[in-house]
């Protein structure tokens, strides 16, 4: 039977993690912060869509260096730490953990989050997973979904030639399966490139939304889509990346994929009150994923020849702005 391990068992880790349990498969975590209150109490779930459940892991470690230590051959590693490259490289955690067979999966936000996974374990299958879910963990093992669950996955293949392509599809079938299986039906499998442009036109609101809400000091989605100004600027922001990604990719978008008009549209109607992520890593001092939301992408469309000004001076003002706080802190 297949063996999952959640590394970075937090809201989104610990709440696929949950669902796929349900199928009766294995699924062991590794904790950080939350490792002593999960070891004590397991996870409890509550969600619009599945109730309250209470969800005890298979086994849960403390680091990654504490599962190496069981010796379990990992049919899946799933990777659902926040994508801090400029503070971590957390593929470097998972040497020891990786054997034949073993697919790495990561539900990350942001572009290139692959790519230190994908050149440190070459003979490893990496499927690329982009979800549109809210969830949080409000407290050390207590879990909220608010709503959504859709979860796209794709092979990560940046190299047509690849001799284990056709493994790294099959798995990406296989691992879809256990999440349509465990209860969410709007997972999927896409191709490489499907999930690439999934991955981009997430960046397309991520980059919008995410840095103009820190540097409005704390606006709400709707809040910043109903504003004249920030509505143009946040369009602006979309606009960039839409037309920029199709060149990167050298294909035009699905024709399903959602314009700019209609993601301000959607999210103007959208007034719960939501504010991005990043806000909330913003306001408690924890590093924001600047680098896989504004960086990565600005440097993979540059080294096609693209520039994107509106993206550049996001990420210039919000890298500053991180680097002046954490040295304001370090001196309290
Ligand atoms: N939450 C959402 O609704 C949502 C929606 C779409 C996409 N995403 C994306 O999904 C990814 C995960 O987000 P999240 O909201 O689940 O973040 P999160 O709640 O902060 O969970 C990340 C977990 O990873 C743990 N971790 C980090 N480094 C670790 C290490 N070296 N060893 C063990 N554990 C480690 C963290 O522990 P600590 O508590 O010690 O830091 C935390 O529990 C991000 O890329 C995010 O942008 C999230």
């Amino acid at each position: 039977m297949a063996e999952v391990l959640i590394f970075g068992a937090g809201a989104v880790g610990a709440f696929y993690g949950s669902l796929i349990a349900k199928t009766g498969t294995p699924v062991s975590v590794v904790c950080r912060s939350n490792y002593s209150a999960v070891k004590a109490n397991g996870f409890s779930v509550t969600s619009p869509q599945y109730g309250s459940f209470t969800w005890t892991p298979t086994r849960v470690f403390p680091s990654a260096d504490a599962a190496k230590e069981a010796k379990v051959h990992w049919s899946y590693i799933v990777v659902t730490t926040k994508a801090l490259p400029d503070v971590s490289d957390d593929s470097a955690l998972l040497e020891g953990l990786v054997s034949p067979g073993t697919a790495i999966v990561l539900i990350q936000n942001g572009l290139g989050v692959e790519d230190p996974y994908y050149s440190r374990f070459p003979q490893a299958s990496i499927l690329s997973a982009v979800t549109i879910v809210s969830a949080s963990q409000p407290s050390h093992g207590k879990i909220a979904h608010n709503r959504w669950t859709r979860i796209n996955v794709g092979p990560y293949l940046p190299e047509t030639h690849s001799s284990s392509q056709q493994v790294a599809i099959s798995r990406t079938e296989e691992f879809t399966g256990l999440l349509v299986s465990g209860g969410v039906k709007d997972a999927e499998a896409y191709t490489h490139q499907k999930l690439q442009q999934v991955r981009w036109h997430k960046i397309a609101i991520n980059a919008s939304m995410n840095p103009s809400s820190v540097l409005s000091n704390g606006s709400t989605n709707a809040t910043m889509s109903l504003d004249p100004d920030l509505a143009i600027h946040l369009k602006g922001v979309m606009e960039e990346v839409l037309t920029t990604a199709p060149k990167v990719l050298g294909a035009p978008f699905p024709k399903e994929f959602a314009t700019s008009d209609r993601i301000i549209r959607s999210t103007q109607k959208n007034d719960s009150g939501s504010r991005p992520s990043m806000w909330g890593d913003w306001e408690s001092g924890r590093p924001m994923e600047l680098e896989v939301i504004l960086g990565n992408p600005i440097r993979i469309a540059r080294a096609k020849g693209y520039e994107m000004p509106r993206m550049q001076t996001l990420y210039a003002l919000l890298k500053m702005a991180q680097t002046n706080r954490d040295k304001a802190k370090s001196k309290l």
